[in-house]
């Protein structure tokens, strides 16, 4: 079950150690790089892991696309942005993730409007405590965490194609490992709606089909990752109990990102074969890990 110890168990076992090992094999020189001219497009990008992220990307010097629903914060986060890494590249696009009909269309302007896109990067993530539909009568959880993640990648791939070392990375979650791939309960209308293990199913769903988009594309890079258990508002309001037992332990949104930028940034990622899930910097097969935590 997702239940807080768990998510200890996967944490100590599996994240904790891992982590340790493979920060010291984590190359610094991999992220001493200029990413001027390339661009990157973040979703989520106002808050925690996302934030991070667009922050050591702009102090790279990359062009940052700043998918956000909330429009003062988004614009915040820019400003904040610019200010510390003195790069102006920084623009806001307002999308509500939710909104699957929204989602397409901004992906098929955005490709119309911009020449290049090097680096997608689906970071945004929710946990449901209810069951709620979209406009679409699409069940929330799956139409943020999959459905619009299937939709940019989707939609973006031309963009992607044509524009130099193209780069697509997932923040999946840890908690995948809670849930094997289940097709047959996709807008969960059968059975008590249980938030945590919707949102299990969708992090495991990211990691499939993540594998599949590297098989059908192979001029990109697709990448999933696992950010370790980070201090973040998701964390605090969605999972308070987990929040509150592992809140010594849990890593800053800056180390969260660590990997994320890696995979954005460095040309060691592009070394490791597509499709996978990483870690620290280290690959991993989540089916293996799958079996290794069902035994
Ligand atoms: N924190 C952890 O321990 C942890 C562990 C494993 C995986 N993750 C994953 O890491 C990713 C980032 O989460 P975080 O921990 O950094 O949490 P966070 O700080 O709460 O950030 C989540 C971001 O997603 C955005 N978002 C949520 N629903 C959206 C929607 N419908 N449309 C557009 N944007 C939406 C949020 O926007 P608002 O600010 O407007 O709400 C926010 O910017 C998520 O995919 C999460 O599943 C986190």
């Amino acid at each position: 079950s997702f239940s807080p110890e768990n998510l200890m168990w996967v944490h100590n076992d599996w994240i904790l150690g891992a982590f340790d090992a493979a920060s010291k094999r984590f190359a610094e020189k991999d992220l001493e790089v200029s990413v001027a001219g390339r661009s990157f497009m973040i979703t989520g990008a106002n808050s925690g892991i996302g934030k991070a992220t667009a922050m050591a990307i702009a102090k790279k010097g990359g062009t940052i696309h700043l998918v956000c629903r909330n429009k003062d914060k988004a614009e915040e986060t820019r400003a904040e942005i610019v200010k510390e890494s003195g790069n102006k590249e920084i623009y806001v696009h307002i999308l509500d993730l939710s909104e699957t009909k929204k989602v397409w269309e901004f992906a098929e302007a955005f490709k119309k409007k911009y020449k290049t896109l090097n680096v997608l990067i689906n970071n945004a993530g929710c946990m449901m405590t209810k069951r709620e539909v979209n406009a679409e009568g699409l069940e929330k959880s799956f139409a943020i965490n999959s459905l619009a993640v299937y939709i940019l990648i989707k939609s973006l791939i031309p963009l992607l194609e044509k524009s130099p070392d193209p780069r697509v990375i997932t923040v999946t979650s840890g908690g995948m490992l809670v849930q094997k791939l289940r097709t047959g309960n996709l807008q969960s209308q059968r059975g008590r709606y249980d938030g945590t293990m919707v949102y299990a199913q969708n992090k495991r769903q990211q990691v499939v089909m993540t594998e599949q988009f590297a098989k059908a594309h192979t001029n990109i890079h697709f990448s999933v990752m696992h950010p370790g258990w980070v201090d973040t508002p998701m964390i605090t309001n969605a999972m308070p109990d987990f929040h509150h037992s592992m809140k010594e332990r849990l890593r800053t949104p800056e180390q969260g990102a660590d990997t994320v930028v890696w995979l954005a940034v460095s040309e060691a990622a592009v070394t490791k074969p597509s499709g996978r899930l990483f870690q620290g910097g280290r690959t991993q097969t989540h089916t293996n890990i799958h079996i290794n935590i069902y035994i």
